[in-house]
């Protein structure tokens, strides 16, 4: 196993190596744009990391990793039009940067460009790889579909929420392990059991996203904190805080998030006190480590060596810390 820093460098080279074509400029510019602008480049480690663990070579894995982080990219551009977002990785959106057909066109080749990369692989783990990667994009659609579907919904259930976080990010998070699992061909069972540990990191990590896209530093998060709350996002700061407030408590929360006309950094203020003051705040740290610790428990079942399984908890527990 080597240190974190040791397999995004690996996965930013590979990025940087793999050249896309000259023109047309209006394609391919922004694809540039947004890979470089950075990003944790979480999920293709945890590939690496995966095959690495089970004890593949990691550079066997560079292509599906690469695959996996240009579709979180893909699903990043069109995720910030459905957001109306202005800001990811510190800099402008792309549909802000140029505009929505931008945004659309690139993003989808971006998906294209992702599936591309499994055709290095012998077709026994082709078919394994691609089977995967379809069901996870369809499912992250799902679970786009929902959130936005929520945006309108006033009542919104716990159980909903975690099965619409569950598609449009937990399953990502489970694939791009188990693709690490593939690579090193390891049975099915080891392969499922690391699946149900990168998903439960996956529910921990977007809980994780929730809260900071409120409570976040605007300096460090790199998005627009408190996007969520100007979207009418049904996270779990407020399905949680309507569950726990007082009638009044809830009545105001109601009131502003259905106020179009109050600006925009009040609105922000107000909702984050109510959150704070019913005990959302709260509730959420204490799912995150919940749902870590679900994470864990899954990860002992698999036949990983001690360190190994050291190693992925300790990364766990550093996701659950996370600031940005
Ligand atoms: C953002 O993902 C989208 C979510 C599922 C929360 P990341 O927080 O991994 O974004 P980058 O790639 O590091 O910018
Ligand atoms: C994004 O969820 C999930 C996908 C991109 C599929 P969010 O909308 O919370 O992600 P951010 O906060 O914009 O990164
Ligand atoms: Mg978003
Ligand atoms: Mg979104
Ligand atoms: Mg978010």
């Amino acid at each position: 196993m080597q240190q974190i820093g040791f397999y995004k460098e690996a996965i930013d080279r590979a990025l940087a190596g793999a050249k896309l074509p000259e023109s047309p400029q209006g394609l391919y510019a922004p694809i540039e744009y947004i890979l470089s602008l950075g990003g944790k480049r979480l999920r293709p480690v945890l590939t690496l990391m995966a095959c690495e663990c089970f004890q593949g070579e990691y550079q066997k894995a560079i292509p599906a990793a690469l695959a996996v982080e240009l579709f979180h990219n893909f699903s990043l551009i069109h995720d910030d039009i459905m957001d109306q977002a202005p800001l990811r990785r510190g800099h402008q959106t792309v549909h802000h940067k140029w505009d929505l057909n931008t945004g659309i066109l690139s993003g989808d080749a971006l998906l294209i460009l992702a599936y591309r990369h499994f055709e290095s692989y012998p077709p026994e783990t082709f078919s394994a790889l691609s089977k995967l990667f379809s069901q996870t994009a369809i499912e992250v659609c799902e679970g786009q579909q929902y959130d936005i579907d929520f945006e309108q919904r006033e009542e919104v259930g716990m159980e909903e929420y975690l099965q619409m976080i569950n598609y449009k990010t937990a399953v990502l998070v489970g694939a791009a392990m188990k693709m690490g699992a593939i690579v090193a061909q390891v049975d099915r069972v080891q392969q499922d059991l690391i699946y149900e540990f990168g998903r439960s990191l996956g529910v921990a990590f977007q809980l994780q996203d929730d809260f900071l896209d409120a409570f976040g530093d605007p300096e460090v998060f790199g998005k627009q904190v408190g996007g969520d709350i100007l979207s009418s996002k049904k996270t779990f700061l407020y399905i949680s805080a309507m569950t726990k407030g007082t009638l009044e408590q809830q009545q105001a929360l109601l009131d502003y998030f259905g106020n179009q006309n109050i600006e925009s950094s009040e609105k922000v203020k107000q909702v984050k006190t109510l959150f704070e003051a019913t005990g959302a705040t709260q509730a959420i740290q204490e799912s995150i480590k919940e749902h870590t610790q679900r994470a864990f428990a899954q990860l002992d079942q698999a036949h990983l060596s001690d360190q190994a399984k050291a190693y992925l908890s300790d990364f766990g527990k550093a996701l659950m810390n996370r600031n940005v």
